[in-house]
């Protein structure tokens, strides 16, 4: 008897050991941590800390971290001062969830600067979650939005030189000419996640396409109970495998964010024969505020705000 209750408690260490150590990403704060992909992330982070760090909600905190990144003209895969589709439309998708699960989404959005605020108004205003086009235009006009102009000059000319040398039908190489959405998951002084994602998706791409940032569950996800993640690059690629819902899954079973990430990039290599010409990049904040990613190639970086580390970009870790 007394064989068999140690082999039991013997079994206990081991099995929580093994649990520890899947989740042994060291804990970087007790207070508030916000994390963004891309170097741009950095700026968006200040903003979004200043929320966090005087007690905000982790929901006002990312709304207002990527609106930096948005009204930024010389970011050229973000709102304003986005590339265009081919036809020289600068189109924007964006997606915000809060704590609740609560989320709202818009995609194929022109003429308004600010995207992730109208998700907002989505949700918090309307019963449904999504709206597209003219119909998310016309309710952002109805709820007080201005209509703007997102084709910068620079924006402009890029397309036209794209369209000189390549025609029709043609993206750039992802990663390289292409740098792709911001995606932010906050953690608050009260424990809250939330999150929010935004993009004028693949340059020069055929209008109409929507990619996975307003995708609820691709392109972020945020699950209170776990953690949350978004995701970067080709968005065809994590719609196909439910990018973000799925790293939070490999969270909820025990995985550290870092090794969730990598679950979903390897998951994502079996499911996309195309994966050497493509980057993805995951990036995920868990419950405790542990927080990591994993890209496909390497290139992805993300930015990290901790009250013990400051705001700081890091190198993701890369399969290829
Ligand atoms: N990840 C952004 C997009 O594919 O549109």
């Amino acid at each position: 008897m007394h064989t068999f209750k140690a082999f039991l408690l013997f079994a206990c260490v081991l099995s929580s050991f093994q649990v520890g150590c899947s989740m042994s990403q060291k804990r970087e704060s007790d207070g508030p941590v916000v994390v963004s992909t891309w170097k741009f992330g950095l700026k968006a982070n200040e903003a979004a800390w200043q929320v966090l760090s005087s007690g905000g909600r982790a929901l006002d905190a990312v709304e207002t971290g990527v609106r930096v990144t948005e009204a930024d003209p010389n970011n050229g895969s973000v709102g304003i001062g986005g590339t265009p589709d081919e036809d020289g439309n600068v189109t924007l998708d964006a997606c915000i969830m809060d704590e609740t699960g609560d989320c709202g989404s818009v995609a194929f959005l022109q003429n308004i600067l600010h995207p992730v605020s109208v998700a907002r108004k989505v949700m918090e205003e309307t019963r449904h979650i999504m709206l597209v086009g003219k119909g998310a235009e016309e309710f952002a006009y109805e709820h007080g939005f201005d209509k703007t102009n997102l084709l910068t000059p620079r924006a402009e000319e890029r397309w036209k030189r794209w369209l000189e040398k390549n025609g029709r039908g043609q993206l750039p190489a992802i990663n390289i000419e292409n740098h792709d959405t911001i995606g932010m998951i906050a953690l608050d002084e009260k424990g809250n996640l939330s999150g929010a994602c935004t993009t004028s998706g693949a340059g020069f791409k055929i209008p109409g396409r929507v990619g996975d940032s307003p995708i609820i569950g691709a392109g972020l996800y945020v699950d209170n109970e776990v953690g949350g993640a978004c995701a970067t690059g080709w968005g065809e690629a994590v719609i196909r495998i439910c990018g973000s819902h799925l790293v939070v899954e490999y969270m909820r079973q025990g995985h550290a964010p870092r090794k969730a990430c990598r679950l979903a990039v390897e998951r994502l290599i079996a499911r996309n024969p195309d994966y050497r010409e493509i980057q993805i990049g995951f990036l995920a904040l868990n419950k405790k505020g542990e927080f990591g990613a994993y890209c496909l190639r390497s290139g992805f970086q993300y930015a990290a705000y901790t009250t013990e580390h400051g705001n700081r970009v890091i190198d993701s870790k890369t399969k290829l």
